[in-house]
Order: C-alpha cells, then structure tokens, then sequence
C-alpha cells in the first residue's frame, strides 16, 4: 500500500495532544493516514485537537477508556503517562491488551537517558520488542520545546531571565520535536517496520550555558544559566508542583547531563528522514526574536 492511499485502520496516537503527538497525528493525517487521536478530553474544545482527527477518550488511569480506543488498531504511537513513577504498571496490560486486539506495529516515545537495560520504561522497551513483529523505540534527547510555549525554562527565561538546572557545564543535544515526529512518522508508516530504538538527538551538543547565549543573543535580553546542586534542583521542581518522586528523577537526570551522559549525537534524523535536525539557534530564531 502507498503512503498516500488512506489506511483501514486507524493509528492510535496516545498522547495525540501533546508535543510530539499532535505533530505525528498531523503528519499521519497529510500522508493520508487515518488517525484516531487518543486524549482525556476528545472534545471540540480542546486546544490540540485538530478537524480531521478522530478523537477517543483515553486516560492510563481507566482500564475502562483503552479497549475502545483500541479497537479496530493495528498501528500505536505511544506516549508513556507522564510523570508516572512506575510507567509499566499501566503500559504493559494496555500492550498485552493492544496484542489481543489485533495490534502489530508500536512505535514508542521513550528517552535518551532511559536505556533498555534500565527498570521502568525500560522494561516497556523490552516488552514491545518481544511481544510485537513490528516496532520502534524513540529515544530522543532534551525537547528544544522546552524553551518554547509554558514550559517551565521559558517561563523563567521570560520572567526572569535565567535558566535553573543541576546540569552544570554538562552538554545536551537537545532535539526540535518536529525532528522527532518525523522520525516517527516514518517508523509508523514505512513499509518495512524499524524494530530498531533511535537515538535522536539534534546537530549539537549544548550546554545550558550556551542555550542561555543564544536566546539572549536572539531575544537582546541577558538570559543565564544559574547551577544548583540536585537537591536543589529536586524541591525547586517540586514547589512547581511536580510530584515528588518524579522531580527527584528529573534532577537525577540533571546530575547525569552534568557528568556527560547526554554529550553525543546521532544520525538518526538524517537517515531516517534524509533531512538534517534543526539547530537550537534557527527554532529559538523563529520563536523568540522580537
Ligand atoms: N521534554 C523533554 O525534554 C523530553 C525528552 C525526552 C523524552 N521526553 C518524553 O516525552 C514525553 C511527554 O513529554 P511532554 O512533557 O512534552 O508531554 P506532552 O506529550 O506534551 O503531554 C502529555 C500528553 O499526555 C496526555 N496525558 C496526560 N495525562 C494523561 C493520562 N492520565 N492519560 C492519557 N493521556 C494523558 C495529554 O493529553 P490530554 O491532556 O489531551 O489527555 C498530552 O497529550 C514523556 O514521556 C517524556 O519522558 C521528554
């Protein structure tokens, strides 16, 4: 079957309205894809709903929500419940239960810094591999969306020039999330399926320091980093309202960045997509200059 000819089937995308999500739902849809986008609240009103998208309520604390959502489903784009501390709990009985209803191909969004050897979603790496003929594991790096939009380091950039973390002077490829729905959108669709984890990353490796640098070259105010230690790091994370157990993880990430675990990029947006991953420097261009 072309990419072009619309499938029978829909694509279940989870976390359809998110920041990846909503970007591989839209170009599923321009391939001619049947979507059926999976969100808490499939209704008209949502921000992140598009016209086009068929819409099912999902949420990964109702059992109740997944075997509608799934039916008729034979290709997943699947986004962990975020900020869940045990994430298998809910995602392996949804696999199991997206196996018996006829699924076959699942493409992951899992993360740099988790490898397949890890507990966690590592243990949901394991298990798609295992239990389906056809997938893929995303594994990007840091989101360049992190710096855009209400995330928690743009609204500090904007409210008081600086960026907070626990990564020192270590360096992150971080990624434009359009990268990674590409990346995606072809592991969804090509005709021969990956069953491959991608790491993806972007051009550079930076560090926060230099991210700092670029917006304020690009915005004309003085933006920095200001380093704080993972404890810090963790209670300021948690005073935003992230829940304990998973601020502890993100600072524990943090500390790992600053010892040079995500220094290291990939090839993967350009083998897969045959074009180059965007550069920190042209996203922040296009959505901070005044
Ligand atoms: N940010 C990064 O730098 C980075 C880097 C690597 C990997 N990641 C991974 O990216 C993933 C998501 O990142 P994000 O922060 O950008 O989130 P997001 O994808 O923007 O948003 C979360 C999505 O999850 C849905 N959702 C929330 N709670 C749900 C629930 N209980 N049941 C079903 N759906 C639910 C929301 O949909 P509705 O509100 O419509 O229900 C929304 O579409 C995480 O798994 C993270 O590990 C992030």
């Amino acid at each position: 079957m072309s990419a072009a000819e619309p499938q029978p089937q829909p694509v279940l995308v989870t976390g359809g309205t998110g920041t990846t999500g909503r970007r591989v739902a839209d170009r599923l849809l321009a391939a001619g894809r049947r979507v059926r986008v999976a969100s808490r609240h499939p209704h008209p009103g949502h921000p992140h709903l598009v016209a086009g998208h068929e819409a099912a309520r999902f949420d990964w604390t109702d059992p109740a929500t997944h075997a509608p959502a799934l039916d008729g489903v034979r290709r997943i784009y699947l986004v962990p419940p975020v900020g869940a501390s045990d994430p298998a709990a809910s995602m392996l009985p949804f696999l199991d239960q997206a196996r018996r209803a006829g699924a076959e191909r699942v493409v992951l969004l899992g993360s740099s810094a988790i490898a397949e050897t890890d507990g966690g979603l590592g243990e949901v790496y394991r298990a798609i591999r295992e239990r389906f003929p056809q997938w893929a594991v995303l594994r990007p790096s840091w989101f360049m969306q992190n710096f855009t939009g209400d995330h928690v380091h743009a609204q500090s950039v904007r409210e008081h020039g600086e960026i907070v973390t626990a990564t020192g002077d270590g360096r992150v490829a971080f990624i434009d999330a359009d990268d990674i729905a590409d990346v995606a959108a072809r592991a969804l669709t090509d005709e021969r399926p990956h069953n491959a984890a991608h790491l993806i990353t972007g051009p550079e490796a930076l560090s926060y320091a230099d991210v700092a640098a670029t917006l304020t070259r690009v915005t004309g105010r003085t933006v920095r980093h200001r380093a704080v230690s993972r404890e810090a790091m963790r209670d300021r994370l948690a005073g935003s309202g992230v829940p304990e157990q998973f601020a502890d993880l993100l600072a524990g990430m943090d500390e790992a960045i600053a010892g040079g675990a995500e220094d290291r990029t990939s090839d993967v947006v350009e083998r897969v997509t045959g074009h180059a991953p965007r550069s920190f420097t042209d996203l922040a261009a296009a959505h901070w200059r005044a």
